[in-house]
């Protein structure tokens, strides 16, 4: 144990990492967040880089439902930083349910709650560092985001999306006012906690179920290495961004 303060005074934070889904987006193998990047884990990666943030001090790991028990060894042999605890739960059907989930697993004491994706192990500490800086100045709800850099459609969906007919256009929304929104989202536990208790119909993100709820939501900026690793190229994209920290520092 370090015997400097604690730098949260008042807020302890807790991040859930949802990992229970299946990753049907990059094709047959295992749960995606067991799959390895450069030999590791992209659980273990995404576990390590809540655990570099010296405010977080326990993590929850969601699992895959048939899985718990695999991923508790997993994390058993990998080093965490001392001061960082962990604890695995099984998921759900969806990303919301398994956060639920996360979120019932948290012991009394935490105030301060991020979410973060498996899918995006490689999330820089300055990111997660920001995102907690502006829930412990008073934010209830914190997004990391990027400006886009494609220009954004509104079509009318056919069947068949990306694959099917040609889709109408109907708006093209101003790309300025747009955000790409990332994790981890920051949250007051006790906002995040009553969002999943009351607001119903499926969401893609924590914080639009918050915006549900009639609070606040802001957004900090995001960073590139804090991709969601979503398709087979993202794989590649992945280990080329271990390879090249690993070039410049050794990591
Ligand atoms: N997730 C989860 N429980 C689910 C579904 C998703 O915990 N029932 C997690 C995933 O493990 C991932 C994060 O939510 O870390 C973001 O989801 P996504 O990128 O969509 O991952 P998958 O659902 O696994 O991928 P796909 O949609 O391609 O199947
Ligand atoms: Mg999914």
């Amino acid at each position: 144990m370090s015997d400097e303060a604690p730098p949260a005074r008042a807020a302890r934070t807790a991040a859930v990492i949802p990992a229970a889904g299946r990753g049907v987006r990059l094709g047959p193998g295992a749960p995606k967040a067991l799959r390895a990047l450069n030999g590791t884990p992209m659980l273990i990666h995404a576990v390590r880089a809540m655990a570099a943030s010296r405010a977080v001090s326990l993590v929850v790991v969601v699992a895959p439902p048939e899985g718990a028990a695999e991923v508790k060894n997993l994390l058993d042999a990998h080093a965490l930083p001392e001061r960082t605890d962990y604890l695995v739960v099984p998921g759900g059907e969806t990303r919301q349910e398994s956060v639920r989930l996360g979120l019932d697993a948290l012991p009394d004491g935490i105030t301060a709650v991020l979410v973060h994706d498996a899918a995006r192990p490689l999330v820089p500490v300055d990111t997660v560092d920001a995102v907690i800086e502006a829930v412990r100045d008073g934010a209830v709800a914190v997004v990391p985001a990027l400006p886009l850099a494609d220009t954004v459609k509104q079509v009318e969906p056919r069947p068949g999306g990306e694959k099917g007919e040609p889709e109408p256009v109907v708006a093209t929304p101003d790309r300025a006012t747009l955000r790409a929104v990332q994790t981890p989202q920051g949250f007051d536990r006790d906002t995040l906690v009553r969002a999943h208790t009351t607001v119903t119909g499926s969401v893609t993100d924590d914080a639009s179920m918050v915006e549900q709820l009639g609070e606040p939501v802001v957004v900090v900026p995001g960073h590139e290495e804090a991709f969601k690793v979503t398709r087979p190229l993202d794989l590649l994209l992945a280990e080329a961004v271990l390879a090249r920290r690993r070039a410049n520092d050794g990591f």
